[in-house]
């Protein structure tokens, strides 16, 4: 008996419902190089592809080919690799390209790459002559199942994660699950964390299917992988449908990241990985939702163990020899969700429920010294 649905449907779709700004989710084997994936976008002379110097030598060629079907000129441009050059030196990169190569404004945008080439490019799409068009097409486990969906896009400052953006959103998504095969094991287990994620925010059902299919995922099945792909994709449609530009709802998809920003920032960019910080921030936050009252200890150690099962951390890493919870606190109030230097937390309020509230610093304190190693 299968744990998880067998493949056998090869493409779904999901639809991002947003007026006009509406666009589809696909998901499947063999999108990336089929020429028909690309039918129904905007038509223009150019497409830019934007990728970096590790994934361009593995797929750009191959999108490169499907799209000379739609535009009589395909352009390369492959940034720097890693969440340390998501900056202004780099974006800058994009625009160099575009203006050296005499692009329009209808000129279509190809992210080819993770979170950090999806984050940037649509950033650049947003601000090219105050914007063109763009598709995302993710190469990551978490790029497909969150970033790449519902327009978030943004550099780092050095003071602050995703400080410098936008939203803007794309034309289409194209979620291939063979270029996941690629994926280096430790970037698998990154975006099991926001795959997770969507589990005790909304849907516990879905986390009980990821306990039962966690090692499917880890091999890398491909019914497992488009099961969990679609789902989180259908749940973060849903929330983004009702709050694209997070005036409310949205913020719960932050769960676990008011720590993990910290983390990654505290550490320097690209030390620990985005999903290695929101899958040890989940753990934290769901310590602090039990310290507040709202779930049991049965439940954080339920999220513990899946957490742990995918080879994230789940000890937080300590960020100063002085006062550790003091940095961590200090880091947190950059935070995007603050107000008046007050830090927002998502917490779990009971299994498949979140809340966005405020908590005394004592009690952040108790569970930030609680938690780390
Ligand atoms: P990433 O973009 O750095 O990619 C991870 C690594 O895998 C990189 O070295 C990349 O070159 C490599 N890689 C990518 N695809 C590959 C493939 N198919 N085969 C082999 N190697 C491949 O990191 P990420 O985890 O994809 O994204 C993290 C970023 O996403 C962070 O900057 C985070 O802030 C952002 N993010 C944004 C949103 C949003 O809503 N916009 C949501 C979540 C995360
Ligand atoms: N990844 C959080 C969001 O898209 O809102």
């Amino acid at each position: 008996m299968h744990a998880h649905p067998p493949f056998s449907h090869p493409t779904a779709q999901v639809q991002i419902d947003l007026a006009e700004r509406s666009y589809p989710i696909v998901i499947g084997s063999g999108l990336l190089g089929n020429a028909q994936t690309y039918k129904d976008l905007p038509r223009a002379a150019t497409a830019l592809v934007v990728s970096n110097t590790a994934v361009a030598p593995l797929y750009a060629a191959k999108l490169t080919q499907a799209l000379q079907a739609h535009f009589a000129r395909v352009l390369l441009v492959a940034l720097p690799d890693g969440e340390a050059h998501k900056d202004w030196p780099t974006l800058q990169l994009i625009f160099d390209a575009l203006l050296e190569n005499g692009c329009d404004r209808k000129t279509v945008l190809f992210a080819l790459g993770g979170g950090v080439v999806g984050d940037m490019t649509g950033f650049a799409a947003a601000s090219y002559m105050r914007g063109v068009p763009f598709v995302q097409v993710p190469t990551t486990l978490l790029a497909q199942v969150d970033s790449s969906v519902g327009g978030k896009t943004a550099i780092n400052h050095p003071l602050g994660k995703n400080m410098i953006g936008a939203f803007y959103q794309p034309q289409l998504v194209v979620c291939d699950l063979d270029l996941l095969q690629t994926l280096p094991a430790r970037e698998l287990s990154a975006g099991l964390a926001e795959v997770i994620k969507y589990g005790p925010i909304a849907d516990m059902e879905f986390f009980a299917w990821l306990e039962t299919s966690l090692d499917a995922l880890l091999a890398k099945e491909p019914g497992a992988l488009a099961h969990a792909i679609r789902r989180s994709c259908e749940i973060k449609a849903w929330v983004v449908g009702q709050d694209e530009r997070e005036s409310g709802l949205r913020a719960i998809l932050n769960f676990g990241h008011t720590f993990g920003h910290a983390m990654e920032s505290g550490l320097g960019y690209g030390e620990w990985l985005h999903g290695e910080g929101v899958g040890c921030g989940m753990v934290i936050a769901a310590h602090l939702s039990q310290r507040l009252g709202r779930v049991d200890l049965a439940f954080v150690e339920r999220l513990t163990t899946l957490v742990r099962r995918c080879g994230l951390p789940v000890r937080a890493p300590i960020l100063s020899v002085g006062d550790n919870a003091g940095r961590y606190l200090e880091l947190m109030r950059i935070d995007k969700k603050s107000e008046a230097g007050e830090i927002r937390f998502v917490v779990i309020d009971g299994p498949g429920k979140a809340a966005v509230c405020a908590a005394p610093d004592a009690v952040v304190r108790e569970v930030i010294d609680f938690c780390c190693a």
